[in-house]
């Protein structure tokens, strides 16, 4: 089954040509990336318009590439939520009219998902049950995926995603949007131990987690320093603060692999490609019996391989939407609020 796949959630316009869920024919991307960074992060108004611009030869393009035309196309698979409202609507009216005009079944696909089903393209051999570690510009949460398409998530950040603080960090380092990976490229020569970072516990559930106290702290200790004259050891700082971010993270993914029972676990989202995060995982999971999937950075920021990807199995279970099909800026990534944004179709 060949699933024509769009993405347009943020700042990148993506489309691909995914076959079975697992093989990538094309995954043909636009990023805005160099247009947003003259002002420190996107511009939702300017995205829209971008993506209205891509798309479609970006489609012609997968086309194109892949030597195949529009009747091979089986479905059409889009990220109908969560993003930037605007900037999913250009990618779902798309899809939608693309549908309609092959006369083919329209598969929405919830973003988070298609990240996760990132590591399926990677490791062909990959099925759930799993457990998932998504960091994401802005998501940051440990799922546990039962099934393609069922998945309960464990915990969550409270408050912001850990892309986020990634992002402000870096920004205030001066460094260009998105900083993440700057700043984890900086990290590399730094001292993980000069600064002292807050490690936050917020709440009931072990499983959650808070970055905005870690953020505050981050900024204040950068401000403090610019007004006192005090020349940072910038790598260090970075490599402190991406400590920080981990051991946020990891320790709580291995509980959760305990208490689980799970045997493997993997990774999604723009921050999975942070090497610190990568590092920290495949050290704490060596004594314990799990398999750990690591996909590829050029899998862990967004494509619409992905959503090819999850889209493919959002089909075998019959999420399958029609013309009415709305683009939303939040939605949960659980199956219920997939049924009912299907329900308000109907
Ligand atoms: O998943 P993604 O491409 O978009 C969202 O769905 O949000 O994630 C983007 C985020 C940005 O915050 C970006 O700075 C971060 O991923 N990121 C990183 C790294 N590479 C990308 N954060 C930390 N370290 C990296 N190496
Ligand atoms: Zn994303």
């Amino acid at each position: 089954m060949n699933i024509l796949a769009v993405e347009s959630s943020c700042d990148e316009t993506a489309v691909a040509i995914v076959r079975d869920g697992r093989e990538v024919l094309t995954d043909c991307i636009a990023s805005q990336v160099e247009l947003h960074r003259i002002y420190g992060g996107v511009v939702p108004e300017i995205a829209s318009r971008k993506h209205i611009e891509a798309i479609y030869g970006l489609a012609e393009q997968a086309l194109e590439k892949t030597g195949l035309t529009r009747q091979d196309i089986d479905a059409v698979a889009v990220t109908y939520a969560p993003g930037l409202i605007g900037a999913v609507l250009v990618g779902v009216n798309f899809a939608k009219a693309a549908a309609l005009a092959l006369d083919k079944p329209l598969i929405p696909v919830h973003h988070i998902r298609g990240h996760i089903a990132a590591n399926y393209i990677a490791y062909p051999e990959l099925k759930p049950p799993f457990l998932c570690l998504v960091v994401s510009g802005g998501h940051t949460m440990i799922v546990d995926v039962r099934d393609y398409t069922k998945m309960e998530i464990l915990g969550t950040s409270l408050d912001d995603a850990a892309g986020e603080c990634f992002d402000k960090v870096a920004r205030v380092l001066g460094m260009p949007y998105p900083g993440g990976a700057a700043l984890d490229k900086a990290a590399q020569t730094g001292d993980d131990t000069k600064y002292s970072l807050p490690r936050s516990k917020p709440g009931a559930n072990p499983y959650d987690m808070s970055f905005s106290g870690l953020k505050t702290a981050a900024l204040n200790l950068i401000h403090h320093a610019q007004q006192v004259g005090e020349e940072l050891d910038i790598p260090s700082l970075c490599a402190s603060f991406s400590a920080a971010v981990s051991d946020t993270l990891v320790p709580r993914v291995v509980q959760a692999i305990k208490q689980t029972g799970r045997d493997k676990i993997a990774i999604a989202g723009g921050v999975a490609a942070n090497s610190r995060i990568r590092k920290d995982l495949l050290e704490a999971v060596q004594k314990l019996d799990v398999q750990v999937y690591l996909p590829p950075l050029s899998l862990c920021g967004d494509n619409a391989a992905m959503i090819g990807a999850q889209g493919y199995y959002e089909y075998q279970a019959g999420n399958i939407a029609d013309m009415h099909l709305n683009a939303y800026a939040t939605k949960s990534v659980l199956g219920e609020a997939l049924a009912e944004s299907l329900q308000e179709i109907k």
